[in-house]
């Protein structure tokens, strides 16, 4: 008998990127029953739906990954509807989690809630010291309600909910159209592209002077998964492998790795985003002894590889 067998659990977001790592993971784990609700099915913008999907599901635990996320791009054209859904479906999730009496709530957070100038590592406790990068400052605000939503929830009605931060995440199944997808899939698609079509330069955004920290995506969803067994308090948790790398350098990893032997051209008309990133990771270690596994270059082979094996599909916008 593990902490899963008899645990009846929603991702909700688990037909994603992160949650379908996620939904793998409970399986190796023995979870008992693991329910999947897809947009379609359950628009968790919607109270009525939320809470039609906890009678429906009946879960135990409750991993909320459902999100409407992007690049800086997808966050420059959509910070309206960014901020509004991933709100509402948190909202509505947690509010719906309290009503059915749930044992466990596990939310997903960002690192784009994180003030725009914080000092370096991030650590937990400067959460709150200001505001976030103009750019991703509506989608960070929305998901950092929920953690005040599930602080208070704990205080008023003793629900016990938990809050990790992850950061750029990356990885197999990415979503690689260049609309929306982060800085790590457009990359290496760029530069694939570029060396498909032989072309002479890659034009990469921004001035590749800031700095961003990635985390696997196999790493991310053990970190949840332990954490779901593990972790018990209302303070939020970093999720991070520790390493700060500038955007430049980075593209100069994947440029090596996909082989392309043309030149990289900056935009400095398009933005940087925020301009250095990196997480304190401590806490992860200390409260439920998860730390990440995966050196960025042999995450990054991965992912080209699977890339370039699915090439097609991931293309697919
Ligand atoms: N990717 C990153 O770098 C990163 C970094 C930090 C934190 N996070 C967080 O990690 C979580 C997962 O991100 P991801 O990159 O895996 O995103 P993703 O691949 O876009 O997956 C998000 C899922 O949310 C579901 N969803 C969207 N709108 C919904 C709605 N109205 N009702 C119900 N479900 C809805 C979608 O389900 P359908 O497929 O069924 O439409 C989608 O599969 C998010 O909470 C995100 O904020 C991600």
């Amino acid at each position: 008998m593990s902490f899963w067998t008899n645990k009846r659990v929603v991702v909700s977001g688990g037909g994603g990127f992160l949650g379908s790592f996620v939904v793998e993971k409970l399986r190796a784990a023995g979870c008992g029953e693991i329910t999947v609700p897809r947009s379609a099915q359950y628009d968790l913008r919607e109270k009525s739906e939320a809470l039609r999907l906890y009678k429906d599901a009946r879960p135990d635990i409750f991993i909320h990954l459902a999100a409407v996320v992007g690049g800086i791009g997808a966050n420059r054209i959509n910070p309206g509807r960014f901020f509004y859904e991933n709100a509402a479906m948190g909202l509505n999730a947690i509010e719906a989690a309290r009503i059915a009496g749930i044992e466990k709530f596990v939310c997903a957070g960002t690192i784009c809630s994180y003030p725009k100038f914080t000092a370096v590592p991030f650590r937990e406790e400067d959460f709150w010291n200001g505001y976030p990068e103009e750019t991703n400052a509506p989608y960070g605000l929305a998901k950092k309600m929920l953690l005040v939503q599930l602080q208070a929830y704990r205080q008023q009605y003793g629900m016990n909910g938990i809050y990790l931060t992850p950061v750029n995440l990356y990885g197999p199944r990415d979503n690689f159209d260049l609309e929306t997808s982060h800085v790590i899939p457009a990359l290496i698609r760029k530069c694939w592209e570029a060396k498909q079509a032989r072309a002479p330069e890659v034009l990469a955004w921004g001035t590749g002077s800031a700095t961003r920290e990635f985390l696997y995506v196999e790493d991310a969803a053990e970190a949840i998964v332990l954490a779901t067994e593990k972790y018990n308090k209302p303070d939020l948790v970093n999720l991070g492998c520790g390493e700060e790398i500038s955007v430049r350098d980075l593209l100069e990893q994947i440029r090596s790795l996909v082989g392309y032997e043309g030149t990289i051209r900056w935009d400095a008309t398009k933005p940087d985003g925020q301009p250095r990133r990196c997480l304190d990771t401590s806490r992860a270690v200390a409260e439920f002894g998860w730390r990440a596994k995966t050196p960025l270059r042999e995450g990054l082979r991965e992912t080209i590889q699977w890339f370039e094996s699915n090439a097609r599909l991931a293309m697919r916008a």
